[in-house]
């Protein structure tokens, strides 16, 4: 394996057990169900979906918080799967994540001080306070932040601090929940833009987990479109976003505003039944709400297979062929397509 690979996720399951009333169907909610991922050094690997698609869990099994049911997590060349309690530290050295909701993931209790000092001491490490006015100074803010608490903070600042608490450790890969979905859109960009010049200045590498396509788009060098806890589609970001070829992709696009004043995109509203995860359909997940199902849809689950050759991957058995900016049309009059399943979907 090539040291390149800070991330590599080999067939990764995680399957959450029903517990609770006996009148519950027995099963699991299979929330990852077979992912592979490779994040190189340098790279922002934007993964989109809808929500209960399975991104959190996939960046929690990434970053080793939560054990897989199955599969590998190799981190900087090594298979940690099964690593746990101090042995982790390495790992933690190398790959740390920014959570969604800065407000309940710092302690209100911690001053800023006690929260940055607290990555370095479960390495065994007690950081100077010119280290921690430095982490303060990498996003944003000063040394007389560091006596006050998460309240006395906006919300782009308490995202700032979450910032830092995971830069302590000088990690090479963060992996980011949604970090910006919880903020107001005005500063939305003064995060984005914070960690577009961290990796400039650190050399960062990211997973950058949204569900907003255009945000993730405009920072990712590459794109994973993950659907019922599989990555249908992955590839160049600007291949993805110019030419989606999933059904699925397509459709998350068609609600993205295009810039150009007048301009529409095609807009395709799925309109078929959104499945389970605990009773999922057989063959392709995608196929109760896909504008494209065919029998064979019904049959096997589709796998990731290369586009024209290159590496767009789409998992797909009738993939989209042309660029969707071509299909944008002025005319609102015909702008919506009604992607309804019904009964062409194939019983399972
Ligand atoms: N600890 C858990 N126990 C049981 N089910 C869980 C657990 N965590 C997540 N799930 C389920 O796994 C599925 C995927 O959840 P996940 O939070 O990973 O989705 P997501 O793509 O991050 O969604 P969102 O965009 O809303 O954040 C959901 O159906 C969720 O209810
Ligand atoms: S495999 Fe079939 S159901 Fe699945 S996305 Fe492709 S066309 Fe749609
Ligand atoms: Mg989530």
């Amino acid at each position: 394996m090539s040291t390149d690979e800070l991330l590599h996720l080999k067939d990764v399951k995680k399957y959450f057990g029903l517990r609770g009333a006996p009148w519950r169907k027995s099963g699991a909610v299979k929330a990852v169900d077979g992912v592979n991922l490779v994040v190189r050094r340098g790279e922002t690997v934007g993964l989109v979906g809808e929500s209960g698609s399975g991104k959190s869990t996939l960046a929690r099994v990434s970053t080793r918080l939560l054990d897989p049911t199955a599969g590998t997590v190799e981190i900087g060349g090594k298979d940690v799967t099964r690593v746990r309690g101090r042995k982790l530290r390495p790992v933690r050295r190398k790959i740390q994540m920014v959570f969604q909701d800065p407000q309940a993931s710092l302690n209100p209790r911690q001053s800023v001080g006690t929260i940055l000092t607290t990555p370095f001491r479960a390495q065994g490490i007690r950081p100077t306070r010119a280290q921690l006015v430095e982490l303060l100074r990498q996003v944003g803010l000063s040394e007389e932040h560091l006596e006050r608490y998460p309240h006395e903070f906006s919300g782009g600042q308490r995202q700032r601090i979450g910032i830092a608490r995971a830069l302590a450790v000088k990690p090479d890969l963060l992996v980011c929940d949604e970090p910006v979905s919880a903020l107001d859109v005005s500063v939305q960009a003064q995060v984005l833009n914070l960690l577009a010049d961290l990796r400039d200045e650190l050399g960062l590498s990211y997973v950058l987990v949204a569900h907003d396509l255009a945000v993730v788009s405009q920072v990712a060098d590459r794109l994973a479109v993950m659907y019922f806890g599989t990555i249908v589609e992955e590839g160049p970001a600007a291949e993805v976003y110019s030419a989606p070829a999933h059904p699925y992709t397509r459709a998350l696009l068609s609600a993205v505003p295009v810039p150009e004043p007048g301009a529409k995109r095609e807009r395709i509203v799925l309109t078929g039944d959104v499945p389970t995860l605990i009773d999922p359909p057989s063959g392709c997940p995608f196929r109760t709400r896909c504008y494209k199902a065919e029998d064979v849809c019904a049959t096997t689950r589709p796998v990731l297979e290369p586009v024209a050759g290159g590496e767009h991957r789409v998992a797909c058995y009738f993939p989209e062929g042309d660029v969707i900016n071509q299909r944008l049309s002025a005319d609102a009059g015909d702008d919506t397509f009604s992607a309804t399943t019904g009964t062409s979907v194939p019983p399972r």
